[in-house]
């Protein structure tokens, strides 16, 4: 089951809901670049890879969807659209990258094309994005499940599963790997505040594949270390740079824990996410709303007015992670880092 797929019948993108699970499984239609945007906005699609097939999805819609009637117009229309999609979210590199790539598909053409070769591009293109993401985390998967022996406890935080990507995942596409191997794997999920993706998805996910995971909360990663109940570390990321990993907040905290009790910290992402022209300072972590910490759905947490510190990633410097796992290999760093030239 993919997470995002294009429905050619509605000429519209699908996807799977993540604001309703755990409760319900259910998908939507997105038939426009705004009801894209609030989509992506809102969480009912997210995770860094899931964002890139997102990105490339919007193009195509774009493209199938713009009244224009000659091919200038509608990659004009094409050029619009991809600017609202990008900035719809600012953290997670992919989004922006898988958005670029049907786009740099479709610009290629400029000037030799009919509208309809453009529609038609931009849809492979977007179909090529999606169709990877899940080639690219099963290799992933395969190398990372190397670093797993039979028997570990892993602990993950927020979700970097089949839900974040096309399908498969990073994080637990490792774990998917290693289980697959015939390995004994067992996960603890932290439950990732404010929004409770490791709860809500992570959790939900390990469970509907029968792979034992045990529930806490994000304070009591320490404790779960300092008692020895866990082996090692692998999140998933939404950027790296050349100095650090961008991931859901919290994430440094686990970091920092790790290196403290002596347990492996690994990332598991796609070379999508690397981006190795900037540093940590050159990027903008999303801040969220405040109601997301001071109320859940209509219960009320905090008092209304309380002032509110929400970013939803922080960064991890590379000297706390002892190996980031891709497709094309796994890379210890702040040494060894993948050759994206
Ligand atoms: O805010 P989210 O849910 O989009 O944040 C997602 C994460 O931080 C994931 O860990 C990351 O995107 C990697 S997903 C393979």
């Amino acid at each position: 089951m993919r997470t995002i797929w294009w429905d050619e019948k509605s000429r519209a993108i699908g996807m799977i809901d993540q604001t309703l699970l755990p409760e319900r499984l259910e998908n939507i239609e997105v038939r426009s670049v705004e009801q894209l945007c609030e989509a992506i906005q809102s969480l009912r699609v997210r995770g860094a890879p899931a964002l890139g097939a997102a990105g490339g999805y919007g193009v195509a819609l774009t493209a199938a969807r713009s009244a224009a009637t000659d091919p200038a117009a509608l990659l004009d229309d094409i050029k619009t659209a991809a600017g609202v999609i990008r900035a719809a979210r600012p953290t997670a590199v992919n989004l922006s990258w898988g958005v670029d790539r049907a786009v740099k598909a479709v610009e290629e053409m400029r000037g030799s094309a009919t509208v309809e070769e453009i529609r038609a591009a931009a849809l492979a293109e977007a179909e090529l994005i999606a169709e990877e993401d899940v080639s690219i985390n099963k290799a992933l998967g395969d190398r990372g499940a190397s670093l797993l022996a039979d028997g570990d406890v892993v602990l993950t935080h927020c979700n970097a599963g089949r839900l974040a990507c096309v399908g498969w995942g990073t994080a637990l596409g490792v774990i998917r790997s290693a289980v697959a191997q015939g390995k004994r794997i067992s996960v603890y999920a932290c439950e990732t505040r404010p929004l409770f993706q490791g709860s809500r998805l992570t959790a939900w996910e390990l469970t509907e594949d029968n792979i034992p995971v045990t529930l806490i909360c994000d304070n009591m990663a320490g404790m779960a270390m300092r008692q020895g109940l866990v082996d090692k570390v692998i999140v998933g990321a939404d950027r790296i740079t050349k100095d650090a990993v961008f991931n859901k907040i919290g994430t440094y905290s686990i970091a920092v824990l790790a290196k403290a009790h002596g347990v492996p910290f690994y990332v598991a992402a796609p070379i999508s996410t690397f981006d190795l022209e900037r540093s940590e300072k050159d990027v903008e972590i999303e801040e969220r709303d405040a109601d997301e910490i001071r109320r859940l759905g209509n219960k009320k947490l905090a008092p209304a007015d309380v002032k509110v510190y929400n970013p939803a990633f922080d960064a991890t410097p590379l000297d706390l992670v002892s190996a980031i796992i891709t497709e094309r290999g796994i890379y210890r760093p702040p040494e060894e880092m993948p050759d994206l030239g």
